[in-house]
């Protein structure tokens, strides 16, 4: 359609790559024209440079495409990076440099004073630092992040409930899928019946990345939220979908109701402006004593909802919950594309 943004997608045979090309199969604004990833992978075809490991057919518009070297040649306007860590760095700074909006999955540039860390639910104003970023750094392009796999999960409920409440203190506890390790990822030898309580660099990002995300933007900085996270990460024996266990202490007494009641009726910007990739509802409370489980509820909300259930008094902080969120989707490739559409929608690439 000649009216669609052509886009990019680098790392595009990785697992986040994939779901990128699946995402962006019939998407309404982008079109798919181009597909990077390493020298392994470079000059085949994409459906041999890549094990497919979606539960749809490999697109036919893609299957024969043959997929490029990571370089600011491509012919698009816009690149979703699924790039590896190792190498994302300097490869989204060269493509910014460049002139292209690069939306990164990678943790390389989170962090950075001007780069927006959005969540488009709760920080759309954060997209306010490209401004400067473009001016410190002299690019004509600009690189925008979107939160770690399990970052995600925690904030979509908790912005309503800092908003609402205050949150003084919090520990949670993450069960992430092992999908969220990439393909072909961990052995199974070593994860068959087995949890392992460790991911490197994992709970300093959750300990840090929700600050920032619900920080405010003063100026030309973010000044963060200021309160305490302790996080416990691990890997558990499941394909999809992080599950995390909160206990939260609030500067306001707030019951199980109602928490329950500010998380179901919160709506932000991307619901008001109906964006394609936008829930419904952000986050959908579920009253059933077992859930949410990873298998049935990772798919809410086309699954771009974090799913709470199990909303209870907490005897040593105030409230307790758990939350489930797709790693892949709403973790991964759909959070970056939500963030492609707010932008769209807020004429940045006009
Ligand atoms: N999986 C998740 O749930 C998840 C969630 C949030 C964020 N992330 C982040 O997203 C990124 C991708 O994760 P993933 O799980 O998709 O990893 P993955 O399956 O290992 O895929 C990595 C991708 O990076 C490419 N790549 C590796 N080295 C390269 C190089 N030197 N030059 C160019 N491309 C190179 C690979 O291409 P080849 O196939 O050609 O080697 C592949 O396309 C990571 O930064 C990860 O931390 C992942």
């Amino acid at each position: 359609m000649p009216n669609k943004i052509p886009v990019g997608v680098l790392g595009a045979t990785g697992a986040v790559g994939q779901k990128f090309v699946k995402l962006l199969e019939n998407h309404p604004w982008f079109e798919l024209t181009e597909l990077a990833a390493s020298d392994r992978s470079t000059g085949k075809k994409y459906a041999e440079a890549t094990t497919w490991r979606q539960y749809t057919p490999i697109p036919e518009q893609v299957k024969d495409r043959l997929v490029k070297p990571c370089e600011p040649t491509l012919d698009c306007r816009l690149v979703f990076s699924g790039l590896d860590s190792s190498v994302a760095g300097e490869v989204e700074e060269n493509f910014a440099r460049a002139g292209y909006f690069v939306l990164s999955n990678s943790r390389n540039h989170r962090m950075d004073d001007d780069v927006p860390l959005l969540v488009p639910e709760v920080n759309p104003d954060h997209l306010d630092l490209i401004r400067s970023q473009r001016v410190k750094r002299g690019w004509s392009g600009a690189i925008v992040t979107n939160p770690n796999c399990s970052t995600i999960g925690l904030v979509m409920p908790l912005a309503p409930i800092h908003r609402a409440f205050g949150v003084k203190r919090l520990v949670v506890v993450t069960m992430k899928a092992l999908s969220g390790a990439g393909y072909p990822g961990l052995s199974a030898i070593d994860m068959l019946g087995n949890v392992v309580p460790y991911i490197g660099g994992e709970e300093e990002k959750v300990e840090t990345e929700p600050l920032k995300i619900l920080g405010k933007l003063d100026g030309d900085a973010i000044r963060f939220a200021d309160f305490p996270i302790s996080a416990h990460t691990n890997r558990v024996f499941v394909e999809d979908g992080h599950m995390e266990c909160v206990s939260v202490e609030l500067e306001k007494k707030a019951t199980p109701d109602d928490i329950a009641h500010v998380l179901s009726t919160f709506r932000s910007l991307p619901q008001e402006l109906r964006l394609p990739s936008a829930p419904e509802r952000p986050v959908i409370v579920t009253a059933e004593r077992d859930r949410p489980q990873p298998r049935f509820d990772r798919d809410a909300g086309n699954a771009m909802s974090a799913v709470v259930g199990r909303i209870r008094e907490c005897p040593v902080f105030d409230i307790r919950f758990t939350v489930l969120s797709h790693n892949t989707v709403r973790g991964a490739a759909g959070a970056a594309i939500l963030n492609a559409e707010i932008m769209k929608a807020q004429k940045y690439f006009d």
